[in-house]
């Protein structure tokens, strides 16, 4: 054996696609996987490929031996980034530094965290990048343990994660049943599925998990298609992506969430409940067929101003004439947001977005006004690094005693902030909102 840290057998049960059933669990979070030298670790390219699929971004550091059981390749294929091997690498030292590495982590996973690994982080050892990592960051640590079931066993590695548990590393599994070496006991790796599944919950508690517990929350998000013909419309730039980690936010803080979502917007935590729409007057009918008992609204959507008055019904045609000009009439579309802050069942806090290019402070805090909001969330789309289809974005919300500048960072990150404030901002409004304790 090229290692001594004998691993599971594996082949009794190649893992498939790991489940997309809860896209949306990791959406924005930063997980560093560790790849320590064992064969469980040719499945950590499905693990990465679930938690990708579930929105997590992934960064991957190998230890020296690992690429022996995986291919570096493979892993950068399927996170999208290169992978690390080396604490000396010049070139990836300057893209990213080690303990920026630990600082960007949500969460630092090791799986397969072989005996040796947990032997060298027992003993707060530094001498490559995985142990490094762990001494300097102040995310939570997850072990996966492989290992042979005899080296498992050990007095030296039982006393091992004794030691790790009592310094606040967490540990999944290992799996009993057969080994590669045709041993058969505790040792084997969780399969990636479960070690998602159990993830979770390490990620969760980061944000401000029981804030908004007992609320109900509806968000609106995406864009909304309004038909010209059959095959065109009118629409506005939308991923829906920040309108998607609000909602995520809010749920993992402990709300019931609804969320409204317009054409292209990406999967969300099975937890949430979910409306599609196409149209802003779908848009408008879902928002209010929900609106009882809600406490906090959030608009992120990019409601389309105005409708073609009358869509054709067959797909219109050219002129044939160049340089032919040809008039579709516009009607405007219900304002969403200002309606539910007008309604009788306005929810106790409103909160607009504004994405504005010029003068975009008084533009936004007029905005605000106007349609009867508690607070706007002013994104100046002029730059083109945040925003729109980019995965970050900068921020000020505003309300009418003061504001919160929010700099640039992920859109899941800025989802947090959010909800981590908004509660705060708004305690008095939102303070005996609680659904529950309605009688309506
Ligand atoms: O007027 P403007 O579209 O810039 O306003 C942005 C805010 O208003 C966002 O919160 C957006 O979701 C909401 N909005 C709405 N219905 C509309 C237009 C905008 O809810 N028809």
């Amino acid at each position: 054996m090229a290692t001594s840290d004998n691993p599971d057998k594996g082949d009794s049960h190649i893992p498939g696609e790991v489940s997309r059933a809860d896209a949306g669990t990791f959406n924005g979070k930063h997980i560093l996987l560790a790849v320590s030298s064992g064969i469980a670790a040719y499945k950590t390219p499905y693990l990465v490929r679930g938690l990708r699929a579930a929105g997590a971004e992934v960064e991957i550091i190998l230890t020296a031996n690992a690429h022996r059981f995986v291919s570096p390749m493979a892993l950068q294929a399927v996170s999208g980034r290169s992978v690390r091997q080396d604490l000396w690498d010049e070139e990836a030292e300057a893209a990213m530094g080690h303990i920026e590495l630990a600082k960007w982590a949500d969460v630092v996973l090791i799986a397969p965290a072989t005996a040796n690994t947990l032997a060298k982080l027992a003993g707060g050892l530094a001498d490559d990048l995985l142990s490094t990592v762990c001494l300097a960051t102040e995310a939570p640590v997850v072990l996966a343990p492989a290992m042979n079931q005899r080296m498992y066993r050990h007095p030296a590695t039982q006393q091992n994660l004794r030691t790790l548990d009592d310094q606040g590393y967490h540990v999944i599994g290992p799996d009993s049943g057969d080994q590669a070496c045709g041993d058969t006991g505790p040792g084997r790796m969780t399969e990636p599925e479960d070690i998602m599944l159990q993830l979770e919950a390490f990620v969760a508690p980061a944000l401000q998990a029981g804030l908004l517990t007992g609320k109900k929350v509806l968000v609106t998000t995406g864009p909304t298609v309004e038909a010209i013909d059959p095959v065109r419309f009118i629409s506005n730039h939308s991923s829906g992506l920040q309108g998607l980690a609000i909602a995520e936010a809010a749920r993992l803080a402990g709300a019931e969430v609804t969320l409204v979502a317009g054409p292209g917007v990406a999967d969300c935590h099975a937890g949430i409940h979910r409306l599609d729409v196409r149209t802003a007057e779908e848009m408008y009918n879902a928002v209010h067929a929900n609106l009882s008992g809600v406490s906090l609204f959030v608009g992120v959507a990019a409601v389309a101003d105005y409708r073609p008055k009358q869509a054709a019904e067959q797909k219109i045609k050219r002129s044939g004439e160049a340089g032919a000009s040809m008039h579709i009439e516009l009607t405007e579309n219900p304002d969403i947001i200002a309606s539910v802050a007008k309604a009788a069942e306005r929810p106790a806090v409103v909160v607009g977005f504004a994405a504005e290019t010029n003068n975009t402070h008084a533009h936004a805090s007029d905005k605000r006004l106007r349609k009867g909001l508690d607070a706007i969330v002013l994104n100046d789309v002029s730059d083109p690094t945040i925003g729109f289809n980019s995965s970050n974005n900068a921020a000020t919300l505003i309300y009418a005693q003061g504001e919160v500048v929010f700099p640039r960072q992920s859109k899941q990150q800025l989802a947090n902030s959010l909800i981590g404030q908004i509660p705060e901002i708004f305690a008095q409004q939102l303070a005996g909102t609680n659904p529950a304790s309605m009688t309506k």
